[in-house]
């Protein structure tokens, strides 16, 4: 009984839903009720299509190669736009088990991703829009011999998925396992970026300790994304020009350990070299080489990664940032472990919310002197009382002469010695004259921009007393008369607006 009820109810309601389809489309307003109408309708369409390609798709083949995929360059009248832009590896003839040599299927699979299907939509000027198509590694391990390349320059929205690449032991050393530059016998593409929109996910990359993992050369919107990148000699990540590659979430490390590693003075290459502006690194661990992330672009922001890459002890670097006098670089809530950085003519430079573990620190390195607009606050620092600054001068090449705006203050400081812009301390005296000495904690050796100063006079007298001498970061306060007192003092080194 309440069965049959609620089964008119549903058939009632169905019949109310046709009449109210029906009404809108006679009366050929464009509600938005009509428009998913119309999407329903191409659904629904699309879905039938889908099941007679199946049924096409399904029936015996004789060849291992997937109807989809002709030739590299089919004509256009040749092409299917219905088919599916999902090209996997194995379809291709690739060796999922990494015994055998995979570079030209996964060469061939690549070329399919390029040359079939629709591309009637552009993305940048000159960037022809795939489509989204993917080529699909289908979680093997496939060995190759050559940089996996894109066939042409000027492409777009393409996604390499799902396994592992593995270089060969003749791999070329100067080679990177994906290669995002156009090759050298494509046409001059008249767009002014390679690629636009390519992800690249999921992916193990095994540079077997020859060449590189991926490069990302002259192209826009690249996202890397969790990728285990392991056993390379130069660089695990190269950005070359162009700009916004996102690198989030992987894991990067010439060898695999998780510290402590009795070949870690023997570590070396870098893990992620950005030579590009305006890219992002956001939740990585980079956990071997002798440089974690080398920048030598502007607007690069770093977040969320832990560098345990190799001590500095050992001659290591968590992040170095070499573009003197032009850094623009902001470092966040990252996490560096033994491991520090090293900014060179720092211009603009933001560390902030970090965690220094193991006497890390930071290293100001002098080229032509230049230290401005460097702000280094609210981190954390955690060492061994074995006596090491937090922030250190490099001035091997000359003193910082050119020195505006520098923040070092508000870190947190155990086991390490405080360094800071901004100072405040107290002495108690019986005389006339009372000495403060910054010199211990001010960060730059002979520089106060700005100081305020009071005298706390015990008894009822009323002297006069007067600033008389900052040199050597010692601020001096005098007075008239002999008394018994407290200066206090505050000081600032490097702000001079
Ligand atoms: C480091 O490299 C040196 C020189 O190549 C070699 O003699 C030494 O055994 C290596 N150390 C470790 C721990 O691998
Ligand atoms: C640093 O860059 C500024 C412009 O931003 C320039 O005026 C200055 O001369 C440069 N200083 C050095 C030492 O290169
Ligand atoms: C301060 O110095 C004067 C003279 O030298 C002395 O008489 C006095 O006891 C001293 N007061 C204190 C608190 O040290
Ligand atoms: C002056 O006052 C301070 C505390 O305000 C005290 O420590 C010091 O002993 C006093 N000195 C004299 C001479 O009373
Ligand atoms: C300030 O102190 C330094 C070092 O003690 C000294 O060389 C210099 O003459 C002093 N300056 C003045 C104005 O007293």
């Amino acid at each position: 009984m309440g069965q049959n009820m609620q089964r008119n109810a549903l058939v009632l309601f169905l019949q109310f839903c046709v009449l109210i389809i029906f009404l809108t489309h006679v009366n050929g307003e464009t509600s938005p009720f009509d428009h998913h109408f119309h999407d329903q309708m191409r659904k629904m369409q699309a879905f039938k299509s889908s099941i007679i390609r199946r049924e096409l798709a399904s029936s015996p083949s004789p060849s291992p190669s997937p109807s989809y995929y002709s030739s590299p360059a089919p004509s256009p009248q040749g092409v299917d736009v219905h088919a599916p832009r999902v090209f996997e590896a194995t379809s291709f003839g690739a060796d999922p088990s990494g015994k055998s040599d995979s570079t030209a299927a996964l060469e061939k699979a690549i070329a399919a991703a390029f040359f079939q299907g629709p591309k009637e939509r552009f993305l940048m000027d000159g960037i022809t829009n795939l489509g989204g198509a993917q080529i699909h590694l289908q979680g093997g391990i496939y060995k190759i011999s050559q940089p996996l390349r894109l066939p042409a320059g000027g492409a777009g929205n393409l996604m390499i998925s799902g396994g592992t690449l593995l270089a060969s032991d003749d791999f070329p050393t100067d080679g990177y396992l994906i290669d995002l530059s156009p090759p050298s016998s494509a046409v001059a593409s008249s767009a002014s970026y390679n690629y636009e929109y390519t992800t690249l996910k999921d992916l193990m990359l095994d540079c077997n300790f020859r060449g590189g993992g991926i490069s990302v050369i002259n192209s826009l919107r690249t996202s890397i994304d969790n990728c285990y990148i392991t056993h390379f000699n130069t660089n695990g990540i190269l950005v070359q020009q162009g700009h916004e590659t996102y690198i989030r979430n992987s894991f990067l490390g010439q060898h695999i350990t998780a510290g402590a590693d009795p070949g870690e003075r023997n570590f070396s290459g870098t893990a992620i070299n950005l030579m590009g502006n305006d890219n992002a690194v956001t939740d990585v661990v980079i956990f071997s080489a002798a440089i974690g992330i080398m920048i030598s672009g502007q607007g690069n922001t770093i977040s969320g990664v832990h560098c345990y890459n190799k001590a500095t002890g050992f001659g290591g670097t968590g992040i170095y940032l070499k573009l003197p006098n032009l850094t623009q670089t902001r470092i966040l809530n990252c996490y560096l472990d033994y491991t520090g950085i090293v900014a060179e003519d720092p211009n603009q430079l933001t560390i902030t919310n970090s965690f220094f573990l193991g006497d890390a620190y930071i290293v100001l390195k002098s080229i032509n002197g230049v230290a401005k607009g460097i702000t280094i606050v609210d981190n954390m620092f955690s060492g061994s009382d074995k006596g090491i600054d937090i922030v250190q001068l490099e001035q091997s090449n000359g003193r910082f002469k050119n020195i505006d705006q520098v923040v070092v203050d508000r870190n947190s400081v155990q086991g390490m010695n405080i360094r800071t812009t901004i100072a405040k301390e107290s002495v108690q005296g019986n005389g006339t004259s009372w000495t403060v000495d910054f010199g211990p904690i001010l960060l730059f050796p002979d520089l106060i921009n700005h100081v305020q100063y009071s005298l706390s006079v015990n008894g009822t007298s009323f002297p006069s007393y007067a600033l008389r001498n900052i040199s050597g970061n010692k601020v001096v306060i005098e007075s008239d008369v002999a008394i018994s007192g407290r200066a206090f003092v505050a000081v600032n080194q490097a702000v001079t607006i």
